[in-house]
Parts: structure tokens; sequence; C-alpha cells
């Protein structure tokens, strides 16, 4: 039972009197209740109602990587607050100096960690340090971002800028310049008519630099495998294509990996998948499995060596996040990432992420509603469709529809939501990387009753 109550009529009550909660059309509470969700347990939670499900989503936005009910996580956090709970980031702290040193041994060529506390903040971060290099070495010419159709980066007006899933961004503007699109990469949706894909999606983004102006171009951003805009692995061939077009045009990578970071795909970092090295690597909800709040921007010695010119008053990064300076956080992702090491979480994604790629794949056999199944790792997606030879995507309607049976047989997957218009059609899935093969049949099992419960 929770120490705080055990009335949970109560606090059903209170939460639909009092929540404002994220991502909800709250007219749903005047019918229904709110899911409160009051325990977990490996790869299982339990609802007010007594109600069980195993989570296959991570704590529904793939963050709860090592799981529900840690001690040691928890333990760990306890031990340093009773220590020292917080302090501001122009000092140090024993967590963050422990946790930078061991989260760098696993991201060779990049060296130096500016702790925040939400991936939006953290891209923000990198936006802004582009943004005063530009203005140090090229006048503030060199200032425009990049980023991709379907990918997203964040909540704040800024993150919302470099938004490449429209329904997040509307009615949220103005937004700030400087910031363009590029095309995204999806295969299955192409774009272009020609065999080598990967290389052609990448020679997009240099076709969008060229008509902007490279000697205006400062920043590449791109999440590693696009998460929420569809479980978008990129093709074979982007990866490289694009590295070499930031060098040509000196233009600065960014990999967002707040989704993919700490292990959602096998390796440490997404990135890590494609033999690229960017200058900015963005993290957050993996980092700390969603015991602490904490997210980071990590760099390259050579960016960090251009906040130093001690002759200009302005040159450092004058930047600050409160709670970048709560030691929680450190001390949860040092725990972590001890438990993904010694548990040997990465091997057991790349296994369990191999079966439910075969799982789903046998599904594509009885269901032609699902058109499309992608995935790396412990991160897939199932794209379905109206009709298999003309892709016409299945309503958002009909996939929550999907959703809804899913829960019914006690499992919890999601679906690309209110992000791409017209394109709010993949099921999501993204178990914690504790998964046993029985977790990943029970959730493929799931996805096979929904289906057939709502399409036959
Ligand atoms: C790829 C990506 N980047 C950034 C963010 C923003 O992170 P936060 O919600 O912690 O601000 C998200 C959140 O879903 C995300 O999926």
């Amino acid at each position: 039972m929770n120490k705080l109550t055990n009335d949970l009529s109560h606090v059903t009550e209170a939460d639909r009197a009092n929540v404002w909660h994220h991502l909800l059309q709250h007219k749903s509470l005047e019918t229904t209740d709110p899911r409160i969700i009051v325990k977990g347990q490996g790869l299982r939670i339990w609802d007010q109602h007594g109600a069980e499900f195993i989570d296959a989503v991570s704590g529904g936005v793939w963050t709860v990587n090592v799981g529900y009910g840690r001690e040691s996580i928890a333990n760990a956090i306890r031990d340093q607050l009773i220590e020292l709970p917080y302090w501001a980031g122009s000092g140090g702290t024993i967590p963050g100096a422990l946790f930078s040193e061991k989260l760098l041994t696993k991201m060779p060529g990049l060296s130096r960690v500016y702790y925040a506390n939400s991936g939006s903040e953290a891209n923000e971060k990198v936006f802004k340090m582009v943004r005063q290099i530009s203005a140090r070495l090229h006048g503030g010419k060199k200032s425009k971002i990049l980023y991709r159709e379907r990918d997203y980066h964040g909540a704040t007006i800024g993150t919302l800028a470099a938004c490449g899933q429209e329904e997040r961004a509307m009615q949220y503007g103005p937004f700030p310049d400087g910031f363009v699109a590029v095309p995204h990469c999806l295969e299955y949706r192409a774009q272009w008519d020609v065999e080598n894909y990967g290389e052609r999606a990448a020679d997009a983004i240099e076709e969008v630099i060229l008509r902007e102006g490279p000697d205006t171009v400062g920043l590449l951003c791109l999440e590693p495998v696009t998460a929420g805009g569809g479980v978008i692995v990129p093709p074979k061939g982007y990866w490289q294509r694009v590295q070499e077009i930031c060098k040509k045009y000196d233009i600065l990578l960014h990999i967002d990996e707040v989704v993919c970071g700490m292990g959602r795909t096998g390796t440490w970092f997404g990135y890590q998948n494609y033999g690229i090295q960017p200058d900015f690597v963005t993290m957050a909800k993996g980092v700390a499995s969603g015991y602490a709040a904490i997210s980071c921007c990590v760099t390259t010695e050579a960016v960090f060596e251009q906040f130093k010119d001690a002759s200009d008053k302005l040159s450092y990064f004058r930047d600050i996040s409160t709670f970048g300076g709560c030691t929680a956080g450190p001390a949860a992702a040092l725990e972590n990432m001890r438990i993904i090491e010694d548990e040997g979480l990465l091997a057991n994604t790349v296994a369990m992420g191999e079966r439910i790629m075969a799982n789903l794949n046998a599904l594509m056999e009885k269901h032609k509603v699902i058109g499309d199944v992608r995935g790396a790792g412990l991160f897939a997606g199932a794209e379905l469709v109206a009709d298999r030879a003309t892709k016409e995507p299945m309503a958002e309607a009909e996939v929550s529809r999907v959703v809804a049976e899913g829960a019914k047989r006690g499992v919890m997957f999601g679906m690309t939501n209110r992000s791409l218009t017209g394109f709010n059609n993949t099921l999501c899935f993204s178990p914690a990387l504790i998964a046993t093969p029985d977790d990943i049949d029970a959730i493929t099992d799931a996805v096979d009753g929904a289906l057939t419960a709502v399409f036959g």
C-alpha cells in the first residue's frame, strides 16, 4: 500500500478535479475515470482498480529502461539526498562528476557533459551553443538549425520551432526564425523512386543546405531512430552520407538520443549502430529510467574550447538550469548504468528486439492492416493501413481502438498520436530492456487479439 493514502477512490476524484494531464483531451474524463497507475514491478504495472498490465512502452513514453521496483536505484537516490540534495550547476557534486566520467567511457570522441532536466531543455542547450558559436565565429550568419520532418525534439517554443510533427506545433506559433525542415527518410512512404534510398534521402538534406546557403547553416539535428514520428529506422547508407554532408559544409551534427539513449536500440546510444561521430548528443528519458529527472547535453572538446576565450567576457556559455544541479539524477543514472552493464541488458535488448520483430512480421502475414513493421532493438513500430495496396493510412480513431483492445487484454502499447496529419497510424512498442521471451510473446499475442477484435 502507498504510504500517502489507502483511499484510491479519493485519489481518482482528486486527480479528476485538480490535475491537468499531459496530451489528454480532458472531455474524455467526464465519462471515464482518469487512469491512475499505483504500482510497478519489473515490466508490470497496476492501476487504481487493481488491474494488472504489461507495460510495453516503458512508462508510456519509452523511459523506464530498467523496469520498475529497482530498490538499488531508490537507495542510491536516498543516500545521496541525505548527503546533499542539491548544489547549483556552476559548482560540482560527487554524483555529477562520477556520472559524467562513467557516461563518457561509453561515448568515444565526446568529452563534456552539460546537465539539465528534460529532453527539451537539453536540445535547447545545443541550439543556444550553436547560435553562440555562430555569433562569435561567423558574425551570427551560420545560425540556421536544420531538423527533419517527422522528428520531435521537445515541447518548448524553441524546440517546437524544430518540430517535424506538425500537429505538435500547430497553434503555438509564431516560432523563432532560423529553423528549416529537411525531408524525412521513411522508405515505406517513399518520396523518390530509387534503389539506394538511404543515400537519396540524405542527398535531400544537401539540397536544402545548398538552397539555404551552406554558410548560413550551423546545425543538423536528427533523431537516430525517429520515435514518436512513427519509429523510423533510417535506410542503409543514410548515416554515412549525412556525416559526409555535415563535414563538407562545416555543419555540426546533433543526435537527439532522448528516446534511443541508454540502450533502447541495443547499443548504449542509437548513433553507435551507424558508425558516425556526432558533435552533440542529447539524452534524457532512459538516463535514469525515470527514477529521477535528468538530461544531458554531451559535446566534443572542440565545441567546449569555443567557450573559453578569457579576453571576451561574453564568451563562456551563459546558461543555467536550476534543476540541472539536483543530485538525485546523476546518482540514479550511475546505478542505472551499472544495472544495464551488470545484467547484460544491451545483449538482451538485441535478442528480444529480434524476437519482437519476428513476431510482428509473423502477424503481418495474418493481419492485412499491418502495412509495415520497423524497429531497432527493443523499439518497434507497426504501421496500420486501411488498404495494403494503396498504403492508405488507417484512421487515428481505429488505431486508438486497437490500443484500447490491447489494454483490455492486459497489455499497454502506444501509438503515434496527434503528431502527423493523416499519419497517426503506427503502433509503438518499447518494453523495458529486461523483457523476457514470454513477455515479448504476451505483448504480440495481445496485438494479435486486439487487431482481430477491431478488424476481424
Ligand atoms: C526524441 C525526443 N526528443 C526530445 C523529447 C523531449 O523530451 P522531454 O519531454 O523530456 O522534454 C522527446 C520527448 O518525447 C523525444 O521523444
